[in-house]
């Protein structure tokens, strides 16, 4: 079993999530022939080489808010088009979710760079959440490509991707709380505590779901669906590793 196949599947029992007996195997599958780059040593050494620099760190949050935000976005349209009730539920609170991290990425820039931003900027930052919460009823953005009720496909893009992040969140942790002031990083390590087990959840939740698509007979095409989008998602991660853009 691959390193990060082993780590994830490690992360979900933790979470008590059971055995899963055909996501666990598709994702090691996915892992094994199309080995993600996000989870090899040289990515790691890449991201720590960049993120010593304290400018490209607290711009690094920056970007991580944006790409955040825009995730709760596309996941509120897909939660407002999916009609069934309970898998809208999930996606919902999945986009409550990110819209928080939006808020919880300027928070932390706050905490660890105090004064990095002036105050027009910090109000600007904090558009960057879409500030959704449960009160809030789920509205599709018109025009959206994620106007759509959610499919075997986009389970299967959302999980990698919370995958990756789970990775970014790991790698990024010690080298926040090394620039951040004494005083605050207990406030700090609280926020990131609470990223982990929020990335770690996704991960859970969209597997789950998965494993629901497998058993009602698409597991063959779940299959073939992570293998594809493993590579697709190497393909944006090695784009982004030339932009020094990790998320
Ligand atoms: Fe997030
Ligand atoms: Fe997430």
């Amino acid at each position: 079993m691959s390193d990060i196949a082993h780590s994830t599947l490690q992360a979900l029992r933790q979470q008590n999530v059971p055995l899963l007996f055909h996501y666990d195997d598709l994702l090691c599958n996915a892992c094994q022939k199309s080995p993600p780059l996000f989870g090899e040593t040289t990515y790691a050494d890449i991201y720590h080489e960049a993120a010593c620099d304290p400018q490209w760190l607290a711009i690094s949050l920056i970007t991580n808010a944006e790409r955040e935000g825009d995730g709760a976005t596309r996941l509120w349209s897909l939660a407002a088009s999916t009609p069934d009730a309970g898998l809208a539920a999930q996606i919902r609170q999945h986009a409550i979710d990110e819209s928080h991290h939006a808020r919880a990425y300027v928070q932390m820039l706050d905490i660890a760079f105090p004064g990095a931003v002036d105050r027009k900027l910090h109000a600007q930052l904090l558009t960057l959440s879409p500030g959704y919460s449960r009160q809030q009823a789920p509205v599709a953005v018109p025009g959206s490509a994620f106007a759509h009720p959610i499919t075997l496909d986009d389970l299967i893009q959302m999980n990698i991707a919370e995958i990756r992040t789970r990775v970014h969140h790991l790698m990024q942790r010690p080298i926040l709380l090394q620039f951040c002031p004494v005083d605050s990083r207990p406030r700090l390590a609280r926020i990131l505590d609470r990223l982990l087990l929020d990335e770690t959840r996704h991960v859970a939740y969209t597997a789950r779901l998965i494993e629901g698509f497998c058993t009602q007979g698409e597991a063959a095409q779940a299959k073939a669906l992570m293998l594809e989008r493993m590579d697709d998602f190497d393909a944006i991660t090695r784009h982004e590793l030339e932009l020094r853009v990790f998320e």
